[in-house]
């Protein structure tokens, strides 16, 4: 037996790591062609800074078919002319790791576009080496795999007529599956790996994993294929000390644990199961549900090595709840058949769910930072952007980042951005801008910023938190203690006061950060419609 491989750090520390999602086509536009680019993120990287964000995650910018968010990719690594080239990714990094930004770019995999080389080979000579990349037979198969995009496809297999087969798709049609059973493909994969981290990304957010992993097993079931996640963490490992690979895992709980074997596999796993409970939380405006939630954890996946976040790119995907409490979220804040998508999930942006009151965002904020893991903010989200759901699908939360209230929101400086940036009424870029909200103290930007910055502060939110009974169902409660400190996180997730007990006497504990602006009245402990506090002792 081989000796076990030894336990891998993290190099992510939760109170003082901030990761911020950036779809580099609707960040900024540096040049005036209307589409963003990394050298607008590279002008922004100064907002960031001061925003407090530590890590960059970007979303796709490699050529693609331009029909999944980048996700269809065509060239692994090659960058999308309309957003840049090799020497403004190099500028982009350079920059960032100045400030002491790190950067993390998608590892997508699971798939191609089907106008990758790779499958337009394969497509066209059965005894191409680049046949068996993808997953080919006479007919369909009946495994019971179902397509993750309904109703848009109704099924896993496409018949293609070049190819005289059918090939195996689990997202799109356009998206044929890669055989990660093939040796080949895998040697791509760290070829693809090594590329981008000489170029000097922090490391991955791996798209798709549990599909990966499916595959790889079909070569080899030790571990249930997930020695390819060991695999591809020795190659990022060779080339930084501290690799992150962030997994795409919407599995229950319980099962986080085999995806991460304390960091041997995956560094840290993207924690659908919080995110689901936490709109759980919020529709009932009612806390206790949170202990259960954070109970269903294995120690195997400490909330260290989890990464949780309110809105992403995608639909908010509710498939970790039961059907009933999905339908308590749905009705909370998607009512409307127009608001829901693919049977599971809402396409809705944070702002609009949450009525855009600051207050109740500034809040969910709060909460999100108040339970241990890694989290994640959306570009946007900071301000409060609003969603276009007249756009289809999830390109209702892709819109641009609203800088300020002149032309084109200051996405662009040219005439035409690709994508207009959100206009007129409550969640207009005219209203709702970053320089406005930067010059109110009371804005959705500075209350975040307060908390990013007084999390950092807080050393012991990066231990697992304890629940404490505050006697109250309407306020989460938690204590984190570390190397002899002790910090009470208390958050108000219903739209009335409430009154809690303190443990151990009210005068003990001292505001590190409060929503009340008169928070703790050691009399009467009493936290408003929405308040959150963090105290200290
Ligand atoms: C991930 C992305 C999503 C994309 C899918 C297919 O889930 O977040 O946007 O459509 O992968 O690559």
């Amino acid at each position: 037996m081989n000796p076990p491989e030894p336990l891998i750090r993290s190099s992510m520390r939760p109170h003082d790591t901030v990761i911020y999602q950036i779809d580099p086509r609707l960040f900024r536009d540096a040049n005036g062609h209307g589409w963003g680019t990394l050298d607008g993120i590279t002008e922004k990287l100064d907002y960031l800074a001061w925003l407090g964000a530590t890590v960059i995650w970007l979303l796709p910018f490699y050529r693609s078919g331009d029909r999944d968010g980048g996700y269809d990719v065509v060239d692994h690594c090659a960058i999308d002319p309309r957003l840049g080239d090799e020497a403004s990714f190099d500028r982009l990094v350079r920059a960032a790791e100045r400030r002491g930004l790190r950067v993390v770019t998608e590892l997508v995999m699971q798939h191609t576009s089907d106008r990758h080389p790779w499958f337009q080979a394969a497509q066209r000579d059965r005894k191409s080496p680049y046949r068996d990349y993808y997953i080919w037979r006479d007919q369909p198969e009946a495994d019971g795999s179902k397509p993750i995009f309904p109703p848009i496809e109704s099924g896993v297999w496409r018949w293609d007529a070049i190819a005289g087969q059918y090939y195996r798709h689990r997202f799109y049609a356009h998206e044929p599956d890669l055989e990660l059973a093939t040796p080949q493909v895998r040697e791509e994969a760290r070829r693809i790996m090594r590329h981008w981290l000489d170029r000097g990304v922090a490391g991955f957010r791996v798209d798709a994993i549990p599909y990966m992993v499916e595959r790889a097993a079909r070569a080899d079931p030790e571990d249930g294929g997930r020695w390819l996640l060991r695999e591809m963490n020795a190659e990022a490992r060779r080339a930084r000390s501290d690799p992150v690979l962030i997994g795409e895992a919407d599995i229950a709980a319980g099962e986080y644990g085999t995806y991460l074997d304390d960091g041997r596999r995956l560094t840290h796993v993207l924690d659908f199961h919080l995110n689901n409970h936490l709109f759980l939380v919020l529709a009932r405006q009612d806390a206790s549900e949170l202990a259960r939630t954070l109970a269903e954890y294995g120690e195997d996946a400490p909330a260290a090595r989890r990464v949780a976040w309110l809105r992403n790119n995608d639909e908010l995907d509710l498939e970790q709840l039961s059907p009933e409490e999905r339908k308590e979220v749905m009705d909370a804040f998607a009512p409307e058949p127009w608001m829901q998508l693919y049977h599971r999930g809402i396409r809705r942006r944070l702002a609009p769910m949450l009525d855009g009151d600051p207050q109740r965002i500034s809040m969910t904020h709060a909460l999100l930072f108040s339970l241990g893991q890694i989290p994640v903010l959306r570009f946007g989200d900071e301000i409060g952007v609003g969603d276009e759901l007249e756009f289809p699908e999830r390109e209702s939360g892709r819109t641009p980042m609203q800088w300020h209230a002149g032309t084109h929101a200051g996405f662009t400086d040219g005439p035409a951005p690709w994508r207009k940036p959100i206009a007129g009424g409550r969640y207009g870029y005219e209203r709702l801008n970053v320089r406005a909200q930067r010059q109110q103290n009371d804005s959705l930007l500075s209350r975040i910023r307060r908390l990013l910055h007084a999390r950092r502060h807080c050393e012991a939110l990066s231990q697992a938190p304890r629940i404490v009974d505050v006697g109250n169902r309407a306020v989460f409660a938690a204590l984190f203690e570390h190397n002899g400190s002790r910090l009470l996180a208390l958050v108000n997730v219903s739209a009335d006061a409430q009154r809690i007990a303190l443990p151990g006497g009210s005068g003990d504990f001292q505001v590190e950060l409060a929503s009340d602006v008169d928070f703790p009245d050691p009399a009467s402990a009493r936290l408003s419609a929405y308040g959150y506090a963090w105290l200290s002792a």
